[in-house]
């Protein structure tokens, strides 16, 4: 589980974060909406320990990671796959250098990185791929090599950062679906970040928006359309129409 309790984060005296309390819980998929620049990839990042907060505690299955030592926090990060916001491939490397990367540091043989890459890919419905270059893929071929890196290391949590934002409506389904049938094969607990209402209603069991700083509202998915939080209100009516 992860708790994240009266969390605080500033830039330059710019206030992000203002008192996040959160939990979530073992094997759901929760998503984060909020607006553009509301603090999103920042709480992800802290999650994850690649931002130190201000104030207050994020525990991961009961150890801080905000305050824990260089030894704790590899330990605790191992337990994550992250799909940052842009994909961020190596561009110098393949398909298949991208995905076993992490791999490499779990002393496997060749044998069993190279079983283990091809079955990553085939999570992700991608085939015969592992020689092309981050340049020679679509946008949506980019996110799922991504994906299939993501999960490699066989995380407890996922976390999501905008998975389909960029993609075309058609492409931006099928990496919906896949977020789901990942979930059911791998029974990962799962962040997911996204401004796709259709999305999140699709994905998540909960879903809380992030405003001005603060969890302002915290919703089933599935009756996320007929919330009567003022702030769910307003997302969504604003949702449809910047993003039709
Ligand atoms: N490393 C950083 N240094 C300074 N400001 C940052 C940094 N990272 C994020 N910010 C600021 O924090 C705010 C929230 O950013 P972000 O989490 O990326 O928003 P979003 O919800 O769109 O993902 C933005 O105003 C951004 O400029
Ligand atoms: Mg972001």
């Amino acid at each position: 589980m992860i708790k994240i309790i009266n969390l605080y984060k500033s830039f330059n005296n710019k206030p992000v974060l203002q008192g996040i309390d959160l939990e979530i819980y073992d094997g759901e998929t929760i998503t984060i909406m909020g607006g553009s620049g509301q603090g999103k990839t920042v709480l992800l990042k802290t999650i994850v320990g690649l931002i130190k907060p201000d104030k207050g505690q994020i525990l991961i299955d009961g150890i801080d990671i905000t305050r824990s030592d260089k030894k704790t926090l590899y330990m605790l990060q191992k337990k994550f796959g992250y799909l940052f916001q842009n994909s961020s491939l190596f561009d110098s490397m393949n398909v298949f250098e991208n995905v076993a990367f992490g791999l490499r540091y779990l002393n496997l043989s060749k044998e069993e990185i190279e079983r283990r890459v091809k079955m990553y890919l085939s999570y992700v419905n991608l085939y015969n791929v592992e020689n092309l270059y981050p340049s020679e893929l679509s946008g949506g071929m980019k996110k799922r090599v991504a994906l299939a890196r993501a999960i490699a290391y066989n995380p407890s949590y996922i976390l999501y950062d905008e998975p389909t934002t960029g993609l075309d409506p058609q492409t931006a389904e099928t990496v919906t679906d896949l977020i789901i049938s990942l979930q059911q094969k791998l029974k990962v607990t799962s962040i997911i970040v996204t401004h796709d209402i259709k999305a999140a209603i699709k994905v998540s069991q909960r879903v809380a928006l992030l405003h001005n700083g603060k969890i302002v509202a915290i919703e089933e998915g599935k009756t996320l359309l007929f919330s009567k939080n003022p702030f769910v209100q307003e997302f969504i009516s604003a949702a449809l129409i910047n993003y039709g």
